[in-house]
């Protein structure tokens, strides 16, 4: 589907299936991307001239975009960030300082990226909070004492695990926990309604909806953002500054610090716009349907090893018996088969499931099955080849 929209993908030469890491750019984003440096290019909410102006209304109409997108209440409730790991980082210092007191407890689940882990093991050391984790395969009927904060994937970037966001989500505000969903995995795969789902924080990265790397989004509900203090001070967030003190800009722009990566927001723009046209319900289904063939052709061959739950979304991570994944990721890629080898960024999942590291497949709209053939055909070849007995 749309795989002549993708300059990279147009000769066929590779199959791409590492879309979990980042996703290939449609020629809408590159260009918009382009037009901007050639023909617009200033620094935004400063100059008083055309090309300032206009990269300003370009720049602020990528936040309506992304507003609409998600379905947030209001514009200023979407903040630019250079992606789902500073969006992250940013919750957990600020978010951190207004809740957190020593012996408080933050809630993870046990499959989290090392992006939604090592912020709050940072943020957890500063206020002598502690850390527990729930099992996201298992319901989860109550909070631990003493929770103050509760961060979670939607989806989970090792495995494909849904994680079970609306409950959790239900039974935290009912003890008027605020939660934070790691939406890196799930923006761009499904439609999303921050206003449904009722999170308090939502992050996402452009890199992984067919947008340019180094730019993500930090949503917020207004009451939580308009109660947190700026992590980052400089440029652009201030309203007035004195040599002892300052005092903080309006929301959204307390949270951009600095000169933004504006020509990344208009690429992010014009990628929300570009994935919208085609709806997000087709896209998710068109990535259903590779990801179930692909999950069916492994399942044909005896020496893969599956990880992680039998209902996964746009992911799959298994191993070729005897072989180790970089091997075999070597081989695949002599195939012209891309895909990621390694621990994901989440070693205590890797630990969870004693290995060290998987092969992972992981597919988007665009891909096809020929692509997945293309994979299959290299396993066999990395399994003859590289195979050792008894290991
Ligand atoms: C679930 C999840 N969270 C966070 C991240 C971090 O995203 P970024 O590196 O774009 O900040 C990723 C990226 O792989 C991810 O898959």
């Amino acid at each position: 589907m749309r795989r002549n929209d993708f300059p990279i993908l147009q000769d066929g030469a590779v199959a791409y299936l590492d879309n979990a890491a980042t996703s290939q750019k449609p020629a809408a984003v590159l260009e918009a991307m382009e037009q901007f440096y050639r023909t617009t290019n200033a620094n935004v909410h400063r100059g008083l001239y055309h090309w300032s102006e206009t990269a300003t209304a370009h720049y602020e109409q990528a936040r309506d975009t992304v507003q609409q997108f998600i379905n947030a209440q209001h514009r200023e409730e979407i903040i630019f960030t250079s992606g789902t790991t500073a969006a992250i980082n940013t919750i957990a210092y600020a978010l951190g300082k207004l809740v957190l007191q020593p012996g408080d407890v933050i809630l993870l689940s046990q499959v989290e990226h090392h992006s939604n882990l090592v912020p709050w093991q940072l943020v957890a050391e500063q206020y002598r909070a502690k850390l527990e984790f729930f099992d996201p395969t298992q319901p989860l009927n109550q909070l631990p004492p003493k929770t103050k904060l509760v961060s979670l994937a939607h989806i989970a970037n090792s495995s494909g695990l849904i994680l079970p966001i609306q409950s959790v989500i239900a039974l935290a505000h009912q003890a008027g926990v605020p939660v934070v969903v790691d939406a890196a995995q799930s923006v761009p795969h499904m439609p999303i309604d921050v206003q449904q789902l009722d999170c308090d924080f939502l992050a996402f990265s452009a890199h992984k909806l067919c947008g340019p790397t180094g730019v993500g989004v930090l949503y917020g509900k207004r009451v939580w953002l308009e109660k947190m203090s700026p992590v980052f001070g400089g440029g652009d967030m201030i309203r007035t500054v004195t040599l002892q003190h300052s005092t903080y800009a309006d929301l959204p722009h307390k949270f951009e610090a600095g000169t933004p990566n504006i020509a990344g927001v208009i690429g992010l723009g014009a990628a929300v716009q570009y994935l919208t046209s085609i709806g997000m319900t087709k896209i998710q289904e068109a990535t259903s349907a590779v990801h179930s063939y692909l999950v069916a052709q492994l399942k044909t061959l005896d020496f893969i090893t599956l990880y992680g739950p039998e209902e996964r979304s746009s992911i799959v991570s298994f191993n070729v018996r005897g072989v180790h994944a970089h091997d075999v990721a070597a081989v695949l890629d002599q195939h012209g088969v891309a895909v990621r080898a390694g621990h994901h960024c989440a070693m205590p999942v890797m630990e969870q499931w004693g290995v060290p590291a998987t092969v992972r497949a992981s597919v988007y709209f665009y891909n096809d099955e020929s692509d997945i053939d293309k994979l299959i055909v290299g396993l066999k070849h990395a399994y003859g080849s590289l195979s050792r007995p008894n290991s």
